[in-house]
């Protein structure tokens, strides 16, 4: 039976390291608390104009080279990102662009956190019917150039890193795929984690007023957010494991997504997965929503944590609320 494998991955984040000493200086905040509360010790931020897109080019480089293939090899483009180069069109037209490969399909993802799982399946999907034979999933984020960075906005601020990740995904009838996924969102508490202006249900969508408000600024009520996560993502891991007949034992390395350590160290317990099968890295890169289980799942395969035969889950969480998560045979 058809499905899709990943063929190649790569990943990409900007030379400028901001460590939480230097976050300290731009507002009221310390390495304890960020480090206690989150893991986060560092993050990478650009420096300067610098979109979703250009962090994406050398990732997606990377990961073509990785599958031995070139853009010109790709029948569609997916590309999930909550900080698009601009508004509109989507950032999947800038990259195909940036590509030179006119005329393929493109999609822009808007699940967040929860993007890359959701780009993942929807590749997988195309794939699995015959429609597409090579799909590329990309997760870039550009987080620094919209976050407060005063006190006001701290609560926030020291989360984001800026980066991106990809995944070229290709026709396979081996057993080595993407098994399964499963997606979910509920849109009822939507208002505990987002972005609000420039809005359209506002008329004038942006105001000097609202900038004096922040009101384009992330806002988060961050203990609902959290009781999200730890709800949710052993829901969902249990869901996908449990369709496909397996269990926790079975999985040979989880990727979850790189919000906060304490999160993914309690959902681990939670699930009863050994913290050595585990993949963290928001140590060095914060939260970099889309990116994150790219970044991790490619640092994890260069390291040689996985190997060919593996069961690899991905699990992601995020606003929406959005989570959902990937099983993969590697
Ligand atoms: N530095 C220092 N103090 C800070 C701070 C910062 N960066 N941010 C907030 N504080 C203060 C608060 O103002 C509050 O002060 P008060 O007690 O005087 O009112 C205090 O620290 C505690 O704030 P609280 O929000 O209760 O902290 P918390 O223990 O819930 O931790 C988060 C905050 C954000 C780390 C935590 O809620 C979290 O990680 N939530 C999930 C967020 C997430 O994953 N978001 C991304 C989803 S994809």
């Amino acid at each position: 039976m058809r499905g899709s494998r990943i063929a190649g991955m790569g990943h990409f984040v900007p030379e400028n390291i901001v460590t939480n000493d230097h976050l300290a200086a731009l507002m009221e905040t310390s390495d304890e608390w960020i480090a206690k509360r989150t893991g986060i010790r560092e993050r990478r931020w650009v420096v300067g104009d610098v979109g979703a897109t250009d962090l994406a080019v050398p990732a997606v480089e990377q990961a073509l080279a990785e599958a031995g293939m070139t853009a010109a090899d790709l029948d569609m483009i997916i590309f999930a990102t909550l900080s698009p180069d601009v508004n509109f069109p989507g950032s999947s037209c800038l990259l195909q662009a940036r590509l030179a490969v006119p005329g393929i399909a493109t999609l822009d993802i808007r699940n967040q956190c929860t993007g890359f799982v959701y780009g993942l399946s929807v590749a997988d999907q195309f794939i699995r019917t015959g429609a597409m034979k090579t799909v590329l999933v990309v997760g870039a984020e550009v987080h620094s150039s919209g976050l407060d960075i005063s006190t006001r906005g701290r609560d926030v601020a020291v989360l984001f890193g800026d980066g991106a990740g990809a995944a070229v995904l290709t026709a396979t009838e081996g057993d080595n795929r993407l098994i399964d996924s499963a997606l979910h969102a509920d849109g009822t508490d939507y208002e505990i984690l987002m972005l609000e202006a420039p809005a359209s249900r506002l008329n004038p969508r942006f105001t000097p007023e609202m900038f004096e408000q922040g009101r384009h600024y992330p806002q988060m009520v961050g203990q609902a957010v959290f009781k999200h996560a730890v709800k949710r993502l052993p829901e969902v891991i249990d869901e996908v494991l449990s369709r496909n007949g397996a269990t926790i034992d079975d999985v040979a390395l989880m990727v979850p997504h790189q919000a906060n350590l304490r999160i993914n160290e309690m959902v681990a317990r939670m699930i009863g997965i050994d913290s050595s099968k585990v993949y963290n890295n928001i140590q060095r890169y914060g939260n970099t929503t889309a990116a994150s289980i790219p970044i991790a799942l490619h640092e994890a395969v260069q390291e040689g944590r996985v190997k060919s035969g593996d069961l690899v889950l991905l699990a992601a969480f995020g606003a929406g609320l959005t989570w959902g998560a990937n099983l993969i045979r590697w």
